[in-house]
């Protein structure tokens, strides 16, 4: 009797972003892999938005130490619903909305996490907000109130407001109720001023420790968060007051109009040689304190990440952590959403989202 021919059975598939090698936008691609299955002790989301961040960017022009070797899979950062479980995990994981940490490859329609990276997603925020905060707020708590003891009689000059981290930044110190200044594009600036910055400061047209300077009367400020690096972080130093902190946690000028290759190469190594050398005495006798801040490097402090994101989410119920989204990229406009950020277009954060 005649049958009809059945069908091979379709592999079920997901998406995700890939970067196949450094260079420019078009490194960048979607490819399509089977469905992840959760090994005994993790659980796999359902990716509804990721973050990107500036070390995304970096990472695609060859500029990023910690990144994985290529062709890599990036992202930091989801939310998301649980969808399986392996068989390890207690609790009632699976249909619950979250957000979640990952150690790259957040950037795909499914990752595996294990229960220490993932926290339930706020009800107030979508997911698309609730992205928003991982790499931005805690990289922003621990730079303020971990290490930067920010007090609520003292002052903070944020570098990049405008930004991901700098928002975040802006949020915390405000809740704090320190007096505020920020550097950022003048574009930013009005934007800026209606979220509570106190003073705000065109870098890119003026300079910035002059105008800080005459904005405190000569005194600086307490704290600085500094990502630009290079020779900045010796004006930022200079810009502080008695008792003042400088948290040194990027190097954005470093990739100041470079694709990577021999300029980016170059531009790096420039960056690394104005960098200062701080001594113990003059730390000593000037009443100051240096440090810097790596969160990819605090993998191995889960309970400390736990209390850190637990904070922040009762910042988000208690209504003074309000991340801001510029914009939502699907995965296919990847290499529009890398672009938009080297334009330095976005005021705070970037999403993708499948
Ligand atoms: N150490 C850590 O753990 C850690 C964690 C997160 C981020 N970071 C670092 O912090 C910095 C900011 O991150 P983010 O997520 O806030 O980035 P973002 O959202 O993309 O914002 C960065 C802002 O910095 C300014 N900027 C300065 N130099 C730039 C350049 N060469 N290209 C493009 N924009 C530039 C732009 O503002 P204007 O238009 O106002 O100039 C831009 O809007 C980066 O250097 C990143 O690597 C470090």
């Amino acid at each position: 009797m005649w049958q009809a021919a059945i069908p091979p059975r379709k592999e079920k598939v997901m998406r995700q972003i890939v970067n196949r090698s450094n260079g420019d936008y078009d490194v960048l691609a979607v490819q399509e892999v089977p469905d992840l299955a959760p090994k005994g002790n993790e659980l796999i989301i359902d990716v509804k938005a990721s973050g990107l961040n500036f070390a995304d960017i970096l990472a695609r022009k060859g500029q990023y130490p910690d990144g994985p070797s290529k062709p890599c899979v990036m992202g930091y950062e989801v939310a998301g619903t649980v969808r399986e479980v392996g068989g390890d995990i207690k609790g009632d994981w699976v249909g619950r909305d979250v957000v979640a940490t990952t150690k790259f490859k957040g950037q795909a329609e499914q990752v595996a996490v294990q229960p220490k990276q993932v926290f339930e997603k706020p009800e107030r925020l979508s997911f698309v907000e609730a992205a928003a905060i991982p790499v931005n707020y805690i990289t922003a708590h621990i730079l303020i109130e971990v290490m930067g003891s920010l007090q609520p009689y003292e002052s903070i000059l944020i570098h990049n407001v405008g930004g991901g981290v700098g928002i975040a930044a802006l949020d915390i110190a405000q809740q704090i109720g320190a007096t505020t200044y920020g550097t950022a594009s003048q574009r930013k600036h009005d934007f800026l001023r209606d979220r509570g910055l106190d003073y705000a400061i065109d870098y890119r047209n003026n300079d910035w420790y002059e105008e800080l300077m005459a904005l405190t009367e000569g005194r600086g400020v307490e704290l600085i968060t500094d990502p630009l690096g290079g020779k900045e972080w010796k004006r930022s130093y200079k810009a502080l007051r008695a008792t003042g902190r400088l948290g040194m946690f990027g190097i954005s000028s470093a990739s100041e109009g470079s694709s990577g290759g021999i300029s980016g190469m170059w531009n790096m190594l420039k960056t690394v040689l104005q960098m200062p050398i701080y001594h113990p005495l003059p730390l000593i006798s000037k009443n100051r304190g240096v440090f810097g801040v790596n969160l990819g490097h605090l993998w191995h402090e889960p309970q400390k990440a736990q209390t850190w994101v637990e904070h922040l989410l009762q910042g988000v119920e208690d209504g003074w952590v309000n991340p801001h989204v510029d914009t939502t990229f699907t995965y296919d406009e990847v290499a529009k959403a890398h672009r938009y950020i080297e334009e330095r277009r976005n005021i705070g954060k970037v999403i993708l989202v499948p």
